[in-house]
């Protein structure tokens, strides 16, 4: 079977397609027919080798995984063959087949298509565990989506929207504007204005979601009403910022960290639970999925490229049964 895989950590350009043996499910896996691979911001730190986290080499990236149970190891109950599930793990995605630890499989409904499945464990995860988990959101919430595009921005978009709550989505390109309100914002507001802040005046918010740091997050916290929370996600714009600590005290607010790795691993059955939930309102037709760019194994390098590309406007995906 081929996988994708690097031997040195110097970005997604070294990796090359290799032949390797089918792997066999030690006790407790299964064997996995890979469908379809969602690719994220970390997967381009991880293979560049600007991640906290440093894999094994030589090393298959891509971790958030669909497929179909081909072949069950010993002791595992409650799965059969020709099941479809999903897994978020750090990397070994990035070929036609693996093995995962059943544990960590999370069974993707029939309606719910392998690339959007693939598209959402990561980014709706996060957004999710965020939003609920971290920031408490209640229905009539208003909350400001900052890099209403990205993965875990359109996420958040859209699972806050679905929970009942006002969404106010910041965009770095007005032209992006009607994308976000088909995913339910119900108002847009162009971060690439230097008075960006000003639009949200007359708005306070409950909530802000924050995948982007830098220069962005003072105005956002600012903007927060009392009581407000700020989920502090990414830092997609490039810098760690500082924030002044009166102003939580001004507003009575919260500064929330969100590490959704952190929730995987210390509650892994919790993170299956929602997942599983995010999935199921997907099935439902509640949930959007995100918009796909699909690849082919071969393409995998290609796949990298576009993860780095500004205004790229979908999930990246790759689908190792394309040929
Ligand atoms: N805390 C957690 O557990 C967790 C989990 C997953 C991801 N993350 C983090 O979340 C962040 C986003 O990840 P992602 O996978 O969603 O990335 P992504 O899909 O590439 O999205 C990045 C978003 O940031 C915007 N952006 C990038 N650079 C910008 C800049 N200089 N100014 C303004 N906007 C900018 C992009 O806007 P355009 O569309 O205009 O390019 C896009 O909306 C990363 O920092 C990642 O590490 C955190």
């Amino acid at each position: 079977m081929k996988q994708f895989a690097l031997a040195e950590l110097v970005g997604a350009a070294s990796g090359r397609i290799v032949d390797t043996a089918l792997p066999q499910p030690a006790s407790g896996e299964v064997r996995v027919r890979v469908e379809a691979v969602g690719l994220g911001f970390v997967d381009d730190l991880i293979v560049s080798g600007r991640y906290q986290w440093k894999p094994q080499l030589p090393f298959v990236p891509g971790g958030e995984i669909v497929g179909t149970v081909e072949a069950v190891g010993e002791g595992v109950q409650g799965l059969t063959t020709g099941t479809r599930v999903a897994a978020w793990r750090m990397g070994g995605g990035l070929c036609e087949y693996c093995t995962l630890p059943a544990g960590y499989l999370v069974p993707v409904p029939a309606p719910l298509a392998s690339a959007d499945a693939a598209g959402m464990v990561l980014d709706y995860a996060t957004a999710d565990y965020a939003l609920i988990g971290r920031g408490q959101l209640r229905k009539g919430d208003t909350v400001f989506v900052l890099g209403a595009t990205g993965g875990v921005g359109g996420a958040a978009v859209r699972i806050a929207r679905a929970a009942g709550a006002e969404v106010i989505a910041g965009v770095s390109n007005l032209s992006q504007g009607d994308k976000v309100l088909a995913d339910g914002a119900s108002a847009v507001v162009d971060c690439s204005a230097p008075d960006w802040r000003d639009q949200l005046r007359g708005h306070p918010l409950d909530l802000v979601f924050d995948p982007l740091g830098g220069a962005f997050t003072e105005p956002a916290f600012r903007s927060l009403g009392k009581l407000g929370r700020h989920l502090v996600v990414g830092f997609a714009a490039g810098g760690i910022p500082a924030l002044p600590v009166n102003l939580p005290l001004l507003k009575s607010a919260s500064l929330v960290g969100v590490d959704v790795r952190f929730f995987a691993e210390s509650d892994p059955e919790g993170f299956r639970q929602r997942l599983a939930l995010v999935f199921d309102q997907a099935a439902r037709g509640s949930l959007r999925p995100p918009e796909t760019l699909c690849f082919s194994l071969g393409e995998a390098a290609a796949a990298f490229a576009a993860l780095t590309r500004r205004g790229r406007g979908g999930k990246v995906v790759v689908c190792p049964q394309l040929s």
